[in-house]
Order: C-alpha cells, then sequence, then structure tokens
C-alpha cells in the first residue's frame, strides 16, 4: 500500500467511524484522489437512476466497486441509509454518494409551482418554503435537488415556464438566490441542508416556438442580459451545483458548449462546484448530430465541462478508455472527481452520509401545512375583479362550485410532484363548504372531466346550477400534466370545452367568479370579458384550497403579482414587457384593428406601428399586475440627487398610500428606461422590488437605490457598460407604473 492509499484507507476507517474533521477537505480530496484507479475515479463522476425500492444485485455490485458516484431517485431513510452504507462499508475507499431528487416546489407538502412562487414577489417567504421542503427531503435522504429552475421563460407555450421563475432576469436573479439559501441554509454539511443545482444552463426557456427541446438562438448580449443573471446569482448564492440543458444554443448543445460551460461558468463566475448534464443529454448529443458516438459523446461532454453523467451511461461506458487513450486527459477526469468530492465535502457526507427522519419535522406536519397555505394565498394574483370579490358570506345563501379542478386533490398540485401525497391536498370545494356557514347550500358541478375534455353534456346542469345560486364560482384551468417537462402546447386557451363552459355558466347573468388554475399564462381574451372577476391561482399545491377560500372570502386580501405577462392571443407570443421601442412603436390612436377596417382599405389604413390586426398591440394582463381589495396609490417620485455618477448612489423613492378601506400588501415596483443609448434598450426593466403591508389610510415613502452597476447591459462591445445620458424611472404597482422621474448618468 501506497502513503496515499494509506491516508485514504484511514480516510475510509475515519469517515465510518466518524470522526470529524479528521483531515481538512482538500487534503482527504487529494489523498483519496491520488488512491484511486481510473476505473473509481470514473466512478464518482457516473450517476445512476435507481427509481424503485430495492437495490437491484447489479446496483450493489457496482457501488461495491466504486462504480457508481451518485444515485439519482432513491428516496427514503431506509433505501438511501442502505446505500450508503454500501458505498462505505464494503467499497474500497468508502466513498458516500451524492442522492438526487427533484425536489421542485415542495417534497411530501406540496407549495405552489414555482412561476406561482414567484407570483408572491417574496424572497423571504420562497427562502423559507424551500427550506421545509429541504428539511422534508433530507429526512428521506436525499441530499441534492435539481433545483431551482432558472430558465427565463417569455413564451407560455413551453410547458416548462410552470417550472421557472418568470420573464424577468432580476425577478428570477432575487428569487433563485432565495430558493439556494433556502435548500442549502448557511451550512450546507448541517442537518436539513442539501446542495442547490441551478438548472438548465442555458438559454432553454428560448426553445423555438416554445416546443421542449427544440434549439434555442440567442445573441450574446440578450443571453447575457437576460437569460444567464438568474444562474449568476443562483451561483453567487452558493449553488452547488449546475445541470446543463438539453438543448443546443446557438448551434451548440448545452453539454458540449465549452463556452457556457468553461468560459462563462468556471473562467468567468469561478464556479468550482459539480456540473451535471441532464437525463442522458451526453449520449443525446448523437442525435443533436454533433457526435459520431456515444464514445465521442462522452469525449466532448468532458472536455467541454460537464462533471458528472445523469443517467446517460456513456461516461460509465467510455470514459476510462478515453482517458486510456489520451483523448480526454487524465487531469480533466481528476478536476471532474474533485468537484464531486468537492461537493460531498461540503455537505458533510465524509463525516456522515446518513439520515435520521427523528431528527426533522415530520412531513406534512401542520407547520408545513400552514406555510403551503400562506405561499398559496400570496402567489394568487386576482386579474380581474368588477366588484363580486370579496363575497360577503353573510349574504349568500346558495353558491354554485363549478368545473374540473374544484375538487381534484391532484390536479391541484402541479408538475414535478414525486413525492408530492395528494391525500394531504385540501381542495377549494371542501374548504368552501367549511368555510360558509352551515346554512349556505353548496352546489358543486364537476361538468367536464378533465380540462382537456371537449364532451359538453355536463355544461347544461352546471348553467342550471349557476342560474339557481347567488354567486357562481367556477374552477377551470389546465390539470398539471399539461404544463412542465415536454408538455407543451401550440394554443395556450383554456383546453377542452372549458371556455364553452365559462361562457355558458355567465350567460346566466349570475355573478361568476372564474379561479384559474394552471401551470402558465394563458391567453384568456374569450372570458375575461364575460366574467366578474378572475384569480389566478396557478397549481396551488397542498394548501390550495383553504387558501383560495380565503380569497374569495375575504378573510385574506390577494397581493400576487404577475411574474410573466398574459397575451391576448396565443399568435403575440413571445409577448414580454421588456422588448425595445422598434422605430414604430404602437400609440394607442396609432393603429386600426381588422374589424374596423372597411373594404377595399387603402394600404395606410391599419397604421405603420408595431401590432397584430387581430389582436392589438398589448397584452391582457402585464408583467407586475394584480389586483386588491384595498387600493394603493402613488405619488411624489423623487429622484435623490437628480444625478448619477459612476461611483455614486441615486434614491428614487415614492408615496404610496392605502387608499382603500383594508388593509393590504402590495408589490411595489421600480422600474428604469436608459433613453439613448448605443443599441436599442428595453422600454422598461424592473430594477427593484418591495412587499410593504399598509393598513387603510397608512402612507409610507419606498425608496429604491441605483448604482450605475444596476444600469449596465452588453453593448456592441459585448462588454458590460451603462452609458452616460437620461434615463426615466417609474414606481408603481405594475410595469404599466405612472409617476416618472428622470434622472441623468454623468462621466463623473
Ligand atoms: C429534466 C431535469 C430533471 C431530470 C431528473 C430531466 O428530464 O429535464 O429538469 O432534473 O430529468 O429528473
Amino acid at each position: 500500500m501506497t502513503a496515499n492509499e494509506g491516508r485514504a484507507v484511514r480516510h475510509a476507517e475515519a469517515a465510518r467511524s466518524g470522526a470529524p474533521g479528521w483531515v481538512a477537505a482538500a487534503d482527504r480530496i487529494e489523498a483519496l484522489l491520488a488512491a484511486m484507479t481510473l476505473s473509481e475515479k470514473v466512478g464518482q463522476v457516473v450517476q445512476r437512476n435507481l427509481g424503485e425500492e430495492n437495490i437491484p444485485r447489479e446496483l450493489a455490485a457496482a457501488l461495491r466497486e466504486g462504480r457508481v458516484g451518485s444515485i439519482l431517485n432513491a428516496v427514503g431513510a431506509e433505501l438511501t441509509n442502505e446505500l450508503q452504507r454500501v458505498a462505505l462499508e464494503e467499497s474500497r475507499l468508502g466513498i458516500p454518494l451524492l442522492v438526487g431528487r427533484d425536489v421542485i416546489h415542495g417534497f411530501r407538502t406540496v407549495f405552489p409551482i414555482p412561476l406561482g412562487q414567484a407570483a408572491t414577489w417574496d424572497p423571504e417567504g420562497v427562502r423559507a418554503w424551500a427550506r421545509i421542503a429541504a428539511l422534508e427531503a433530507a429526512g428521506a435522504g436525499v441530499n441534492w435537488t435539481f433545483a431551482p429552475t432558472v430558465d427565463i421563460g417569455r413564451d407560455p407555450r413551453w410547458g416548462r415556464v410552470a417550472e421557472g421563475l418568470g420573464e424577468d432576469p432580476y425577478l428570477a436573479s432575487g428569487l433563485a438566490a432565495a430558493l439556494v439559501r433556502g435548500f442549502q441554509d448557511h451550512d450546507l454539511a448541517a442537518p436539513g441542508s442539501i446542495a442547490a443545482c441551478v438548472k438548465h444552463f442555458a438559454g432553454y426557456g428560448a426553445v423555438e416556438a416554445g416546443r421542449d427541446y427544440a434549439a434555442a438562438s440567442i445573441p450574446e448580449a440578450e443571453l447575457r442580459d437576460v437569460h444567464l443573471p438568474p444562474f449568476e446569482a443562483a451561483i453567487g448564492a452558493g449553488a452547488g451545483a449546475v445541470m446543463t440543458a438539453f438543448t443546443a444554443l446557438n448551434g451548440v448543445p448545452a453539454t458540449a458548449n465549452d463556452f457556457l460551460l468553461r468560459t462563462v461558468l468556471r473562467e468567468e463566475w469561478g464556479f468550482d462546484g459539480v456540473v451535471v448534464s441532464d437525463w442522458r443529454s451526453i449520449p443525446e448529443l448523437v442525435p443533436h448530430g454533433v457526435a459520431t458516438d456515444e464514445a465521442d459523446a462522452a469525449a466532448l461532454a468532458a472536455l467541454a465541462g460537464v462533471d458528472m453523467d445523469m443517467a446517460g451511461g456513456a461516461y460509465a461506458a467510455h470514459l476510462e478508455r478515453l482517458v486510456r487513450e489520451g483523448r480526454v486527459p487524465e487531469a480533466r477526469l481528476d478536476a471532474m472527481v474533485r468537484a464531486v468530492l468537492r461537493m460531498k465535502a461540503r455537505l458533510g457526507l465524509f463525516d456522515d452520509p446518513y439520515t435520521d427522519p427523528s431528527r426533522f419535522p415530520s412531513p406534512g406536519c401542520d407547520r408545513h401545512l400552514e406555510a403551503a397555505r400562506e405561499a398559496a394565498t400570496r402567489s394568487a394574483v386576482l386579474l380581474k375583479n368588477d366588484g363580486v370579490l370579496p363575497l360577503d358570506a353573510r349574504r349568500l345563501s346558495r353558491v354554485a362550485v363549478i368545473g374540473p379542478l374544484a375538487d381534484d386533490g391532484y390536479e391541484q398540485l402541479g408538475t414535478w410532484v414525486f413525492d408530492g401525497d395528494p391525500g394531504l391536498s385540501r381542495t377549494p370545494l371542501a374548504a368552501l363548504r367549511a368555510a360558509l356557514e352551515p346554512g349556505v347550500r353548496v352546489d358543486f358541478v364537476r361538468a367536464i372531466e378533465t380540462t382537456r375534455s371537449l364532451d359538453t353534456t355536463g355544461i347544461p346542469t352546471a348553467a342550471e346550477a349557476a342560474a339557481r345560486a347567488d354567486v357562481a364560482i367556477l374552477f377551470v384551468g389546465e390539470e398539471s400534466i399539461l404544463s412542465g417537462e415536454a408538455h407543451s402546447r401550440a394554443d395556450i386557451r383554456l383546453p377542452g370545452a372549458q371556455e364553452r363552459l365559462v361562457r355558458a355558466v355567465a350567460g346566466t347573468g349570475t355573478p361568476v367568479a372564474v379561479v384559474l388554475m394552471t401551470g402558465r399564462p394563458l391567453a384568456l381574451a374569450a372570458v375575461a370579458d364575460v366574467v366578474d372577476a378572475l384569480l389566478c391561482a396557478w397549481h396551488p399545491g397542498t394548501m390550495g384550497g383553504p387558501a383560495i377560500a380565503d380569497l374569495l372570502l375575504g378573510r385574506a386580501t390577494p397581493s400576487g403579482k404577475l411574474p410573466a405577462t398574459f397575451p391576448r392571443m396565443t399568435g403575440q407570443v413571445p409577448l414580454y414587457y421588456a422588448h425595445p421601442n422598434t422605430g414604430r412603436p404602437p400609440r394607442a390612436d396609432g393603429f386600426t384593428p381588422m374589424e374596423q377596417l372597411p373594404p377595399r382599405a387603402p394600404q395606410h389604413s391599419a397604421g405603420y406601428v408595431s401590432f397584430h390586426l387581430d389582436a392589438g398591440a398589448g397584452p391582457l394582463f402585464p408583467f407586475g399586475h394584480g389586483l386588491s381589495y384595498t387600493r394603493f396609490e402613488y405619488a411624489d417620485i423623487r429622484a435623490e440627487p437628480a444625478e448619477l455618477t459612476p461611483d455614486g448612489r441615486i434614491t428614487i423613492s415614492a408615496e404610496i398610500r392605502n387608499a382603500g378601506e383594508r388593509p393590504g400588501d402590495e408589490v411595489v415596483q421600480l422600474y428604469v428606461r436608459d433613453r439613448v443609448a448605443s443599441v436599442t434598450r428595453p422600454v422598461r426593466e424592473l430594477k427593484g422590488f418591495r412587499r410593504v403591508s399598509l393598513e387603510p389610510g397608512e402612507r409610507r415613502r419606498v425608496s429604491f437605490e441605483l448604482t450605475a452597476a444596476a444600469l449596465t447591459f452588453h453593448g456592441r462591445e459585448l462588454r458590460p457598460v451603462a452609458e452616460p445620458g437620461a434615463f426615466h424611472a417609474w414606481i408603481g404597482g405594475s410595469v404599466r407604473a405612472e409617476p416618472r422621474v428622470s434622472f441623468e448618468l454623468v462621466e463623473s
């Protein structure tokens, strides 16, 4: 035995005996590396799927031989502890395992989908909810989550907008960092902390036509200004890992993209964590057409900087030979292994890889359910309200609850809920029944079996129930499976016969409140005008029912704000607020919609501005929009001083007043526009936000500080610049914020 092997074996003994701090982590890693055979090194960069409750013999043998560094989809203390035991006690070097799982928006207790959480604009809440997810997952032996997803989603046809944090890089960056802090807490080695994996690097949200897995083409300046900032923020918050995207970015698949993985991630950002492929995205370099076969794919990925092969089998089958033949330098493999061992050390796995569920709060406990209720309450966005909401329970004697999503404990959970327990779900129907006085009659009509169903035979019964009621509450939208991975839609209206259902119920003349459960922004033009209120609850999770009942009945006041634009029609997308102005921007009076064009209208008749003849120019509900049961007024916006120097600061502030009758939370938003620059700049960009609670009549001045750094963008030279000149700033409750102030960025 060499000296290094001796150290490695002592390390293994120390790890088994649980002796902490036996040797500094870096030494331990180098000692292990020096003692490893080539096959053991390759083992560390192999992630295998389990996906069942037993350990197959072949996998156990691979663990003993040190041919596996990580497992995904192994859940449960008994199973994961046994996996760790085999790896630790029965392999030569006794290296613990990374155990990965998609803990995306909760574990047993399910919180709103990430897009819904983004609608809270509440980093502290988002952090706390991720912490609960981490505690529940850690008790089941998971030490690594494949979250957060921070792909900027500007095309709601893409099913994965549900998993992301919306269309805006500033909002997504703040929330991404908060999610990482929630999962990892202050110390990755502390019980209950799990490593975060920010994904999918990069540009995945820009897939062509919103069709999952399609190619993405993004100019570098836009990539750097829009798509990369949330990744950088998550990494700045300490994210342990990064996952590559399935897609090709500007022709180079992300899993073989050395510009992304080496230049940006390692060199510019100094990331020293683990880069993991997406599921089989290494062998998929072959169908992408950049690798001749799986061995070639393994070489490309390893050389580009992918440290671990998720379920692809390509590293396991080929990497050892590629190193022996010199195609992949052993030093490269060493760097990959070092990254994996470093993450294991940071997680404290060398000291204690086992889990003990009794150390953690029990999944689905009351405290977790209460947090899930708060999350669902804060994430709901009141899109429209003609005054029907909040319902006055004292005046109700009969309520019609209608629709396929009113009483479905599974569908309200949303996408990516491998470990969610539908048995814990409280549905809106159950919650409304519990909340209303016993004297109030609740008639429930599902009307349509699924949200996709085209069968209209139940609609007349629904309309009859509505006609007899004081109010009809309709629960429509998308069931879980219509969003998420591989579930893109070409038409984002309400699917199935739901538009007909809504129109039939609205046609009765009974006031109608629609509650939407959805994984994406929907095109609601066909229904928005005929109903009295629209409340977007996203897929609200386990406690969606009580949260929605509280909001409908005015026991809680809506405070969510849209993290993504709601178009009128699918054909408008991608439609997002931070677009450039164009040389011919739309003006309210500047264009004529199709139906108003006279026959044989001359060529100039529609107006030479940027709009669609059949959809107009703007969205149905803009970014940042969200109503309340109270009213907020903004006044007296100030920029102090009026000039910003390159090293200075400027304070933009405005007074906000709760001008209504109820207490409420408002998300105060700051937008900025660079008036003249060397490249076209967005018409508005979010640069600050804050959630404030105000009592009726209460006023408060809300201030945001800006530095020149906040005004930088990637200019013609593709370097970050803040160009001197005039800026406008707005503060308000949506991107349509009104009070405006000007300031100047000066040279010095
Ligand atoms: C998804 C990833 C996920 C992985 C593991 C892939 O299909 O794209 O987001 O983390 O599977 O389940």
